[in-house]
């Protein structure tokens, strides 16, 4: 059967500060998904958080970018903000950025990643969800995963996989899109795909076949980059095993942490820590960044999970390595590279300063 699996998310509201998610928010949210599962519009739903972000994953039979889901979502972020204004969460409906729903979430705030495909005989699915992070931070991690073969063997030695994926990857400053066949492109790819600020991989998709295997939420960057300066907070959903990465080559490139822009005021760089959902809780510096990943086999439609799969004491060692980066990063303080570059920076104060300072400013020959 078909199936689409869509995962929509906003903050729309923190606890405290910007590092969890109240869970009054969380059960208003239970009650918007339970209602329309009852009414027949979801097959199933899985209500989560990362962080201060608050993550509806949902199966059902109406495709993606459907009107109904997203207004559906949206109106259960518009509860959750209601919920949250009662308790005066920090930042209560950050993330909704229209006054009312106006045909397609896209552009309005939330991040919105779905696919719709042929549920196989065995289906695994993966969710990553990120907290204090933009989405380009899933740039290397889909291409280990996808055509690496130092991450995933299966390129190398499972023959439904060793003709390769096509990445499509968005120019988000441009507003325009790409697609490379890998392995062959890799290194054309890679001079784009390096810099995740700009160029986003949005999707990958099996060679042979062209079925869908990874979609991320770009949503902010690429749509809304003109009046909203922020981090995404993004999510992406990976299909596993059979003509896609085993669920162990899906999960390896996070074992080896990587510095993502995101951190404190979305402003600095740290290092991208794998941890259980109950462990997205960014404390330290409002941070480090953090992913989650949860695993659910499908049965026809059914999410059956999930399985925290970075509560695993194999990414213990990912997560104390994590540490030892965030302590090299913050040792630079207000300093490049662990502040962003000015024009990265989410808060600034450089027009400010410049013009305070302008006239004492002199030519020097
Ligand atoms: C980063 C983040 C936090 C806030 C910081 C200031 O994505 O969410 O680091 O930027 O706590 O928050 P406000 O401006 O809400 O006081
Ligand atoms: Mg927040
Ligand atoms: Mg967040």
């Amino acid at each position: 059967m078909k199936v689409t699996v869509s995962v929509i998310k906003a903050d729309v509201g923190g606890y405290v500060g910007h590092s969890e998610s109240h869970p009054d928010v969380i059960a208003s949210a239970e009650e918007s998904m339970s209602r329309a599962k009852k009414s027949g519009m979801l097959i199933d739903y899985h209500v989560t958080k990362c962080g201060d972000d608050l993550e509806l994953i949902m199966t059902h039979q109406l495709g993606t970018n459907n009107e109904k889901i997203h207004k559906m979502s949206w109106d259960t972020f518009v509860a959750g903000t209601e919920v949250a204004k009662g308790l005066k969460l920090h930042g209560a409906g950050q993330d909704l950025l229209a006054d009312a729903f106006s045909g397609n979430i896209r552009g309005m705030g939330p991040g919105v990643a779905e696919m719709e495909f042929e549920e196989r005989g065995s289906e695994p699915i993966i969710v990553f969800m990120a907290d204090k992070t933009s989405a380009g931070a899933w740039n290397m991690p889909l291409y280990k995963m996808f055509a690496d073969p130092f991450n995933t063997i299966g390129l190398v030695i499972a023959e439904n996989m060793h003709t390769g994926f096509i990445f499509e990857v968005y120019d988000v400053k441009e507003h325009k899109k790409i697609t490379f066949n890998c392995p062959d492109d890799i290194y054309d790819m890679l001079i784009l795909i390096g810099a995740p600020s700009r160029f986003v991989v949005k999707a990958v998709y099996h060679r042979e076949n062209g079925n869908i295997g990874a979609v991320s939420s770009i949503e902010r960057l690429a749509f809304i980059v003109d009046r909203y300066v922020g981090k995404d907070d993004p999510v992406c959903i990976v299909r596993s095993q059979g003509e896609f990465p085993a669920v162990g080559e899906v999960l390896e490139p996070f074992a080896s942490p990587i510095l993502v822009e995101g951190w404190m005021r979305g402003s600095h760089m740290g290092p991208f820590m794998p941890v259980a959902v109950e462990d997205s809780t960014p404390s330290r510096f409002d941070g480090p960044p953090r992913v989650s990943a949860i695993g659910f086999q499908l049965s026809e439609g059914k999410l059956i999970g999930p399985r925290d799969m970075f509560a695993d004491k194999a990414f213990d060692y990912a997560r104390y390595e994590a540490n030892l980066m965030a302590d090299m990063m913050r040792r630079h303080g207000p300093f490049e590279p662990h502040r962003l570059p000015l024009e990265q920076m989410e808060y600034t104060t450089m027009p400010q300063v410049m013009k305070k300072l302008k006239g004492r400013f002199v030519d020097f020959k």
